[in-house]
């Protein structure tokens, strides 16, 4: 099989992550299937890309005329065996329990054609746990997708001990196909490669926290007003040889050994956690939320990835 012989897909899984994959597999052109346990999530999933494509649509990303036919080539349902049954690729995206994808893929093994490939989009979970539960571990993958996944293009892909060269080339092409920015990792670790990044960082940002050496809005202002501002034009390693690999072992020197290495600084958040200060959700978090200063973050969010997606096109020529 290659990507091109790739028709059907079907997503498991209805909520944020699954209704963005569905969306943008459809505006690709390709004829999806949606499948929820919920119709409430499969309701507010279709609500959802309708919002999602008239916004991209507003930016110029996508073409107002086709949000229709976009949204009408999405099957929605409740039934896992319909929706899966003529699929030649399903992308996984319930909810990130280790038990209920397990089932769900011991139940897509049953339920597939022989030549389906089982994609999960899980967050952490080793793709062994996916593809031990199946009788066919060749086909297995994990596919984890960035969040608002229709406007952050990478795709980290980690390979079960038995999946095949085929697979991988088949979903690493397929997700270029749709736009997507893919990389295998040579080896699957705990977290990929992006949120092993993140909370490293967070990790020493939180320690900055907790010693008193600088407030939330400080750490939040050094990273988007100096490094953040580069690393979505140029990668921190490509600017390490810009800099001149001796000057960051010399700063390496100075710096590194002071850094946490232990969980220690999470704990900050696990307070704030255990006072039940969520985030926006709860109107506290790092930060103190209104309605509208949420509404406004969340829209300059989108704003600024819409930029810098229409940049890169630019660049990029499309
Ligand atoms: N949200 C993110 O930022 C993000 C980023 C990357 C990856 N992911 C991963 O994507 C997956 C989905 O995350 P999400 O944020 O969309 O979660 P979500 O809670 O928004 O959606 C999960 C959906 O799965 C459905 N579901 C639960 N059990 C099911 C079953 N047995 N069969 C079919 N559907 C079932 C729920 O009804 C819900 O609609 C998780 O594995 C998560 O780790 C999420």
């Amino acid at each position: 099989m290659n990507a091109d012989d790739i028709r059907k897909v079907a997503v498991v899984g209805g909520g944020l992550m699954g209704s963005g994959i569905a969306q943008e597999f459809a505006t690709a052109g390709y004829d999806v299937a949606l499948q929820d346990i919920s119709t409430a999530q499969l309701d507010s999933a279709l609500t959802r890309m309708r919002e999602n494509l008239t916004m991209l649509a507003e930016h110029g990303l996508v073409d107002a005329g086709f949000i229709d036919g976009i949204v009408a080539g999405i099957t929605p349902a409740t039934s896992l065996e319909s929706t899966v049954s003529d699929a030649d690729i399903v992308i996984e995206a319930a909810t990130e329990d280790v038990e209920v994808k397990q089932g769900l893929f011991r139940s897509l093994s049953e339920l597939c054609p022989s030549h389906t490939i089982l994609a999960t989009t899980t967050s952490a979970i080793h793709p062994d746990v996916f593809a031990d539960a199946t009788d066919c571990p060749d086909r297995v993958i994990v596919t984890h997708f960035g969040i608002p996944n229709y406007l952050i293009p990478l795709v980290e892909m980690a390979r079960a001990e038995k999946t095949s060269d085929e697979t991988s080339a088949v979903v690493f092409a397929l997700l270029e196909k749709i736009g997507k920015r893919p990389i295998v990792m040579k080896r699957p670790l705990q977290g990929f490669i992006a949120n092993r990044l993140q909370f490293a960082m967070m990790r020493e940002a939180l320690n900055i926290i907790s010693q008193g050496a600088a407030t939330p809005e400080d750490i939040d202002t050094a990273i988007q007003n100096n490094f953040g501002r580069r690393y979505g034009i140029t990668g921190p390693l490509a600017i390490f040889d810009m800099s001149g690999l001796n000057v960051v072992l010399k700063v390496a020197g100075q710096t590194v050994p002071h850094l946490a290495t232990s969980d220690a600084p999470f704990d900050y958040i696990r307070e704030k956690v255990t006072d039940g200060k969520l985030g926006l959700s709860t109107g506290e978090g790092m930060y103190h939320w209104t309605s509208e200063s949420a509404a406004a973050l969340r829209r300059r969010l989108t704003d600024g990835l819409v930029a810098i997606e229409k940049w890169t096109r630019a660049q990029e020529g499309q």
